[in-house]
């Protein structure tokens, strides 16, 4: 049965799609089978392996679905769930990609039945398909990250190595504990994952050092550096994996992984 690992945080561009689509590629290229999950409209998880059109139904149908499980058939899913871009060889991953067509169901789910637990159905109608989900949430806390937080065993926090970074960390963890409290009493914190770190850098380390201080639970022994090779590899839609596997982004993130898997 899946183990399924949100990576959320409402701040913009501290790395949540970078984390998402790198680990779950990590995942696959350790033979474990895992689906990357792309419920952000900006699509950015989506296109970062690969799948760069608008497809002809994605996530979005499958959450409007998700309101009668018996509607998520296995035809359905089959259609909605791409193979991440195959030339590239990394067999385990597969993708449910997303598009700016999703931006509409935050609307419409307002309200409908089973707003919160729409991803929590589609989850219950694939886990025992896959070893790991992970799903790369939007910035922001809205009811699409409720669904995803309430869908999920686990959250990894990417937190960014600039000033400001620990600013909105309180309001999700009150979020999470919301959700705990109301809708997904099994949700764990995996823990804070420090990234674009700057060792020329002594802001980098000062915040860092005051993450770990300050973050309330676990921060990853594991951090990732600020690596160009990392920022360009969306842009020929492959993971780092596929990209430079010697760069210092593809290490960092493959001893997340295993730091992960192992617990
Ligand atoms: N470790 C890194 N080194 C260099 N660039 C990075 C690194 N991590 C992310 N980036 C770049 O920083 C930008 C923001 O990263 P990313 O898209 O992963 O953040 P995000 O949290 O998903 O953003 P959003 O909140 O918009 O969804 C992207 O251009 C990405 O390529
Ligand atoms: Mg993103």
């Amino acid at each position: 049965m899946a183990k399924t690992i949100a990576i959320c945080n409402q701040k913009g561009g501290v790395g949540k799609t970078t984390t998402a689509v790198n680990l779950a590629a990590c995942f696959a290229a350790l033979e474990k089978k895992t689906l990357l999950v792309d419920i952000d409209p900006q699509a950015n998880a989506s296109q970062s392996v690969g799948v760069n059109e608008v497809q002809e139904e994605d996530i979005y149908e499958a959450l409007v679905l998700a309101e009668k499980p018996e509607e998520l058939t296995s035809e359905k899913l089959s259609e909605i769930i791409k193979s991440a871009n195959q030339e590239y060889k990394l067999k385990c991953l597969s993708i449910m990609p997303s598009s700016p067509g999703l931006a509409k169901l935050e609307i419409e789910l307002v309200n409908a039945a089973n707003r919160e637990r729409r991803m929590q159905n589609l989850i219950q109608a694939i886990k025992f398909t896959y070893e790991y989900i992970v799903i790369d949430a939007p910035p922001s806390l809205n009811l699409l990250t409720i669904n995803t937080l309430t869908a999920a065993n686990s959250v990894v926090i990417p937190v960014q190595c600039e000033y400001f970074s620990l600013q909105g960390v309180a309001e999700l963890l009150n979020t999470i504990k919301l959700v705990q409290n109301n809708l997904n009493s099994n949700l764990k914190i995996e823990g804070a994952l420090l990234t674009m770190f700057d060792s020329r850098n002594s802001l980098s380390k000062q915040v860092a050092d005051d993450v770990r201080k300050n973050f309330p639970g676990r921060v990853f022994d594991s951090i990732i550096p600020r690596n160009v090779k990392l920022a360009e590899a969306p842009s020929y839609g492959k993971p780092i994996l596929l990209y430079d596997i010697q760069s210092a982004g593809c290490l960092a993130y493959m001893k997340f992984a295993e730091e992960l898997l192992n617990g």
